[in-house]
């Protein structure tokens, strides 16, 4: 997509306002809202891509982790890995538990084995990271719906009921402590694209909406519960260079290909530290680029906000960039109508 000349004067215009809020914002946001150091964190999806760079940096940090993924194998090395990034090797503590979180009641088994390998407590930070995409076009590829419904279960319903486990244990009367205590923090992987829809993602951008709608429903019910102190967050990241990318490519529309082709992907460990620092600066919906940043005041609505003033501010200014932007994403999926026919002549539809 080339953004026509005034999208990017107003672009600039917020950059300038983003930047002199930053600033601001930077003097009175030095407390660090997620401390890991001698804290147990449980990561799903843990074995590869950005899931893995994120417990390799906690280690760093001194977290005590528990990756959790499907190949043993994979885990394994990973463990190691983590182990070896450790800050100190002598007292941090590292374990794996294999599991699919596609499977139906996978979370409780798995909060279990983390609590019973943790002297009977529960993790303290759990992320869910677990996630695949499978893109076709939804109207004529075939498989669309059955792919639909498995990046439901593995993104939306695997992070679902891992919330809901983990919520179990921590909001139980009997481990109520104070509001005062440390909190816990429930996180959310979804994705730029639950910020904004492009053709192509239809199997996969509503699950990654739903954890939004979970989100902001979990934000208002945790308020039952002043004496368990549980933060909840969303993370949305980009395009990232992670196995999960390259199959993603098996499947991806090439109207898709042509429309993303000026987002440069991010590397999982870029990824990963963003938004360790968007959780460490204590931020509810967390965006790991200056795009996504724009995005996320776009769609803010009834969700709580980072910071009322600037985001709100910023929000004023989207709908004006969108204007521009979604006139010239049609106009290219138009041409890419144009010039390659009918649908059913590409699609995988019989
Ligand atoms: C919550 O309380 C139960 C029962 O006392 C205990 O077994 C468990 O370890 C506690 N959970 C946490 C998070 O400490
Ligand atoms: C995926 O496809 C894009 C464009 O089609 C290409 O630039 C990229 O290198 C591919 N990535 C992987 C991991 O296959
Ligand atoms: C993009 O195309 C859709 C479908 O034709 C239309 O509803 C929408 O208004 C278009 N958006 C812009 C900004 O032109």
């Amino acid at each position: 997509m080339s953004l026509p000349v005034i999208t990017a004067t107003a672009l600039g215009l917020v950059v300038s306002l983003v930047i002199v809020a930053i600033t601001a914002m930077g003097f009175f946001q030095s407390k660090n809202h997620m401390p890991v150091e001698g804290r147990t964190v449980l990561l799903t999806g843990a074995s590869e891509g950005m899931g893995r760079s994120a417990a390799l940096q906690l280690a760093a940090k001194g977290a005590n982790v528990i990756i959790v993924s499907r190949n043993v194998g994979r885990l394994e090395e990973t463990l190691a890995d983590v182990k070896a990034a450790a800050k100190s090797p002598s007292t941090q503590r590292f374990t794996y538990i294999s599991a699919d979180v596609a499977e139906h009641d996978y979370a409780a088994r798995v909060v279990a084995e983390a609590m019973a390998w943790n002297g009977g407590s529960a993790p303290d930070i759990v992320w869910c990271v677990a996630g695949m995409s499978t893109p076709l076009l939804w109207a004529m590829d075939e498989g669309s719906m059955a792919a639909s419904r498995r990046n439901m279960d593995v993104n939306y319903f695997g992070a679902a009921e891992m919330s809901q486990a983990i919520l179990r244990e921590w909001l139980a009367p009997e481990n109520s402590t104070s509001p005062q205590a440390e909190p816990k923090h429930i996180i959310f992987t979804a994705s730029m694209l639950a910020l904004f829809a492009i053709v192509g993602y239809g199997p996969y951008t509503p699950s990654k909406w739903a954890l939004r709608g979970l989100a902001d429903t979990l934000a208002m019910e945790l308020n039952l519960y002043p004496d368990n102190p549980v933060r909840v967050h969303v993370v949305y990241p980009g395009t990232i260079t992670s196995p999960g990318f390259a199959r993603e490519n098996q499947t991806k529309p090439a109207v898709t290909v042509e429309l993303e082709k000026d987002e440069p992907p991010e590397t999982p460990d870029t990824v990963a530290r963003r938004s360790i620092q968007g959780l460490e600066a204590g931020k509810y919906f967390v965006t790991v680029s200056f795009l996504g940043e724009l995005m996320r005041c776009g769609v803010m609505g009834g969700s709580p906000r980072n910071n009322w003033f600037v985001d709100t501010v910023l929000g004023w200014f989207i709908p004006i960039i969108y204007f521009f932007v979604l006139r010239g994403l049609n106009a290219t999926v138009l041409r890419y109508a144009r010039t390659h026919g009918h649908p059913s002549t590409y699609s995988t539809k019989k």
